[in-house]
Formats: structure tokens, sequence, C-alpha cells
């Protein structure tokens, strides 16, 4: 049976074809048979009369990058009236954010089916949520105290300092005890002491990349994305400037995705991207993680399919077998 489903997604001209992940799960979706829909944030609304509901326009997507998709109708609509809704808005995680959560999380109870878990979603801070798995992270100190920074950067001598709230490396410096301008960072990082942060030992091995491991329906997906910085960047994202490059998993990387993989997925996180630089867990990724698109370039490894897969057996549907007409290249 044809799913439908929607995808709360930000603004369609805003999304890069050539390399974004929800793009390629729509595509995905389309190949896999099932219709397409986008939401935007700004339109999801609860009433008393019809509970969460939201516009959704139906879309075909095409196969270029210039012009990918072709809009069709728009329909107000219950969230429930759909087979899944997948949550892939960016942050920033702020408190329009947290209240599409508790949207989305209104019309869960009312039968809607919402990946990933508006709860988990909410629950997951991306950067603190390492705590609980603290045997997989280098030494870390959350606080917002800025004697307890200085201590921990004197005792590990060469340190990672970032918000708890950032991504693309905003904001991220590495701060040895030697470095004159040590206390302004602290206090601009922390906003004289307001704001709490995350100090961590750095750890070498960021040469030689920061590995996004996907992990989709539980299952550990067999290629990461290594992706290393730039010459005289200690930042490997690809928004600073970081070259991805995919590789197989270590066996340490396995290690990790698979303790977590089902603890994860028990939570209704259906697709989340773990970050491991060297042997060490720095990230868990749940609000609308990335790198489909580069690992399936480079390996041939289309996670956008096994994501819809496990949509599928999420929602109780059998696959839609191919028609004649589909060919084997395609
Ligand atoms: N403990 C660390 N050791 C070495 N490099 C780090 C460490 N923490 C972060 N980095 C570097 O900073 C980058 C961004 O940090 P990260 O924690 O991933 O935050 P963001 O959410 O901004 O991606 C990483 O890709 C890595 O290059
Ligand atoms: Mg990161």
């Amino acid at each position: 049976m044809p799913l439908r489903i929607a995808f709360i997604v930000d603004p369609l001209d805003a999304l890069k074809p050539y390399k974004d992940s929800s793009i390629a799960m729509m595509r995905a979706a389309q190949a896999a048979g099932h219709a397409v829909c986008t939401i935007q944030q700004p339109s999801i609304h609860w009433t008393t009369q019809h509970g969460v509901c939201a516009e959704a326009t139906s879309i075909v997507l095409l196969e270029s990058n210039s012009e990918w998709y072709v809009e069709g109708e728009s329909m107000i609509g219950p969230l429930r009236g759909f087979d899944a809704v997948i949550m892939r808005k960016d942050p920033p995680f702020d408190m329009e954010y947290v209240t599409t959560t508790w949207l989305l999380e209104r019309a869960e109870a009312d039968g809607a089916r919402i990946f990933n878990s508006p709860r988990a979603l909410r629950d997951h801070s991306e950067k603190f949520a390492i705590t609980e798995f603290a045997e997989f992270t280098v030494p870390t100190l959350v606080t917002r105290d800025a004697g307890m920074i200085r201590e921990f950067i004197g005792t590990h001598r060469d340190t990672v300092l970032k918000p708890l709230d950032g991504m693309g490396g905003s904001q991220v410096f590495r701060v040895r005890d030697d470095d004159p301008n040590r206390n302004v960072i602290i206090e601009t990082l922390t906003r004289d002491g307001q704001r709490t942060i995350m100090a961590q030992r750095f750890i070498p091995a960021i040469s030689e990349g920061d590995k996004r491991i996907l992990i989709i329906g539980g299952e550990v997906v067999p290629y990461c994305l290594a992706r290393i910085p730039m010459a005289g960047e200690t930042r490997g994202n690809l928004a600073a400037g970081g070259r991805g490059e995919a590789r197989p998993l270590s066996t340490r990387d396995r290690e990790i995705a698979e303790t977590l993989a089902p603890m994860l997925a028990e939570r209704g996180m259906i697709f989340v991207g773990i970050d491991v630089i060297g042997d060490w867990l720095t990230e868990i990724n749940v609000t609308s993680p990335t790198c489909m698109v580069e690992i399936c370039q480079q390996t041939g490894f289309d996670s956008a399919a096994m994501f819809i897969k496990a949509v599928e057996a999420s929602c109780g549907a059998e696959p839609i077998p191919p028609t004649e007409n589909d060919s084997d290249e395609s």
C-alpha cells in the first residue's frame, strides 16, 4: 500500500538539492511508490475542533538538482491524516522549536505517527545527550562556573569549549592552558557566567576527521562520513570548510553505535546521526541529521532508501513491489 508521508521542512527553496538529506528521503519515498507532502513549521496549529492541523502541499520530486520539485495541491488538515509525519525542520532549537514538539506530541496522542518522536526531539540536547554514555566520552565538563572551567583547562592542557546549543562548528574554541585569551573566551562563551557550556579534552584524532555515523530504525549504517578539517582549522564541520570522506566503520565506531542504537530506537528515534572523533562519542544529532547524500555518492549505500524502509516497517506497511517498467539500473 502506498503511504502518504508528510515532511516538515524548511522553505523548499532554502534546501540544497545536491546534498540535502531531507530531499534524498523525499526522493526515496517517491521512488518506493509513496505520496510525498511538505509542511512548513508556521502552518502547524491546534484547534479545539480539529486538533493539530497543518497546511500540506503535495510535491513531485524531479531528478534535476536545479528544478528539483513541482508543487501540487495544498490542503489544511489534521496530521493524523498522514501515515507518517517526518520532522526535519533544522535547528535553531529555540522556543518555537520546543512549541512545535508540543504540538506534534499532541498530534501523536491523537493518533499521528511522527518521526523522530517529538518528546525525544525535545529531551535530547545534541551535545548534552552524551552524558548518558559517559563510558564513550573523553573527560568533559558541563558548567557555567568560570573557576571550574579554568581548572579543567589547567588539568587537561588542551581543550575545546563550546556552547550546548550550537551547530555547524559555531563558537567552538580550542583553548590551551597557556592561551592568553583563555579567560576572555570563558567570559564570552558563558556570557559572564550566565550560560552553561561544555568543556572537553581536545581529541588529537580530529585531524583524521569527525565521523558521522547514521543509525536508522535501530540499525547502524556500515559507512560513516569522516569530516576532515581544512588546513589550519580545528573544526571538521562541512559548514566550516571540512571535507567529507566516506569510510567503513572501525570496530570502536561499531561498538559505540551498536550500544546506542537499540536505546535510541526504543525512544522513537528512527534516524540519528552520532559523531565520533577518534574513539570518542561527541554528539548525538536527532533534530535533522545529514550526510546521507555524501555517503551514497561515495559508497553506493542508500541510507535514504533504508530510512523509508524503516518508516514502512513502523507503519506496518509492506514495501511496494517494483512495476514491470522499473529497470534494475534506475
Ligand atoms: N573534544 C574535541 N576534540 C577535538 N575537536 C573537537 C572536539 N569537540 C569538537 N571538536 C571540533 O569542533 C567541531 C564542532 O564541534 P561539535 O561538538 O561537533 O559541535 P557542532 O554542533 O558545532 O558541530 C568538530 O567537528 C571538531 O572538529
Ligand atoms: Mg558536530
